[in-house]
């Protein structure tokens, strides 16, 4: 199949959203990632999407609409909670999942008896899903275990071929997935953390929590994503927690053994380093999460056998950061005082 390009203007979108409503599936921006959307009310083209992507059957599709009006046309109920939540944080990076009242395929829920829903809060996503004038089921269009596309390239490198197109929005913004919160009870829950934290959604709702899987990391998904790999580089990678010494260390000592060593970590740390290949990362937390998935990436076009990451700060967005990073990592070494 030809994977087309289109650009941003009327017509483009037009082209593209065309080809949504012929059932075909089509990669396009948000402000987190590159989604891989098809029409959520069409089967055949949903299943495109699993197919597409290597994606197995039980890991449900987020329902992408372009207003919070549209949010009640596929839950059964909008709880108070959910209700407040809704209002402070759609559009944006924030996936509600809500009960749902059958409306949307259970290919797209996976037979669950929720839905999560997303409003993207960028205009070229918006200006698609209107120009379909459907519900738009779409992951994240990268390969099933693959970092998330945060360029049209990524998915290109992942998808070309296999779709029957790419809108090129450039990069996004935030660029780590969604918040996906359990907003089905009266206590919010967090399965998936992003950009909007737990600090945010507690000043709207205080009783809001992190689903324990994320804090404990242990086997219970609850979303069920979690389960999978994610995220992987094709070298391993491993998470470094200490100073700038220790972490020389670590890289002189794969080094030794002739690995080629590539180095994740932010600006400043990457001052202190010497490796084989360098990403630097920014330094703050929001420049760190809209570059990680780049860097990730950016050393598959190396020759390195093995990354060495920093162990971030898991403070506000770090939390999200690290919650990624330790699903791409094979392992973490620490130091010991
Ligand atoms: O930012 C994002 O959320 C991007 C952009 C394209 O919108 N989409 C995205 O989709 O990351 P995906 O499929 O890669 O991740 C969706 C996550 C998965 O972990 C899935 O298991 C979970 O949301 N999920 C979807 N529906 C769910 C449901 N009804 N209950 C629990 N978890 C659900
Ligand atoms: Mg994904």
């Amino acid at each position: 199949m030809e994977t087309k390009m289109w650009k941003t203007d009327e017509q483009s979108i037009k082209e593209a959203a065309q080809s949504i409503l012929n059932g075909e599936v089509v990669a396009f921006p948000t402000e987190t990632v590159y989604g891989l959307g098809a029409d959520a009310t069409n089967e055949h083209a949903i299943a495109k999407i699993f197919q597409a992507k290597g994606r197995p059957a039980d890991n449900p599709l987020i329902v992408h609409v372009d207003a919070p009006s549209q949010i009640g046309r596929y839950v059964q109920e909008i709880p108070e909670a959910a209700q407040k939540l809704i209002d402070h944080f759609m559009p944006g990076p924030f996936t509600i999942i809500l009960k749902n009242n059958k409306e949307i395929t259970p290919l797209v829920t996976a037979g669950l008896d929720s839905v999560g829903i997303r409003i993207p809060n960028h205009p070229i996503a918006r200006a698609f899903i209107q120009a379909t004038g459907k519900p738009i089921a779409a992951p994240s269009a990268n390969l099933s275990g693959k970092p998330s596309p945060t360029k049209a390239n990524h998915v290109l490198e992942d998808l070309k071929g296999k779709i029957s197109g790419v809108i090129e929005g450039g990069a996004t913004g935030v660029g780590l997935e969604s918040t996906v919160v359990d907003a089905t009870g009266e206590i919010p829950i967090i399965l998936r953390p992003g950009n909007v934290t737990l600090e945010d959604i507690k000043k709207i709702v205080p009783s809001a929590r992190m689903n324990n899987a994320i804090q404990k990391q242990d086997n219970q998904p609850k979303s069920p994503g979690m389960k999978y790999n994610h995220y992987e580089p094709d070298a391993p990678l491993y998470v470094v927690h200490g100073d700038s010494d220790f972490f020389q260390k670590q890289i002189d000592l794969y080094r030794k053994k002739h690995y080629k060593v590539g180095v994740l970590a932010s600006d400043s740390l990457m001052d202190e380093l010497d490796a084989d290949q360098l990403f630097p990362c920014g330094e703050n937390d929001k420049e760190i999460a809209a570059k990680l998935y780049d860097g990730l990436r950016y050393f598959n076009h190396t020759n390195v056998d093995l990354i060495l990451a920093e162990a971030f700060s898991t403070d506000g967005v770090g939390q999200a950061i690290m919650n990624r990073l330790s699903k791409a990592a094979s392992d973490h070494l620490y130091q010991t005082k």
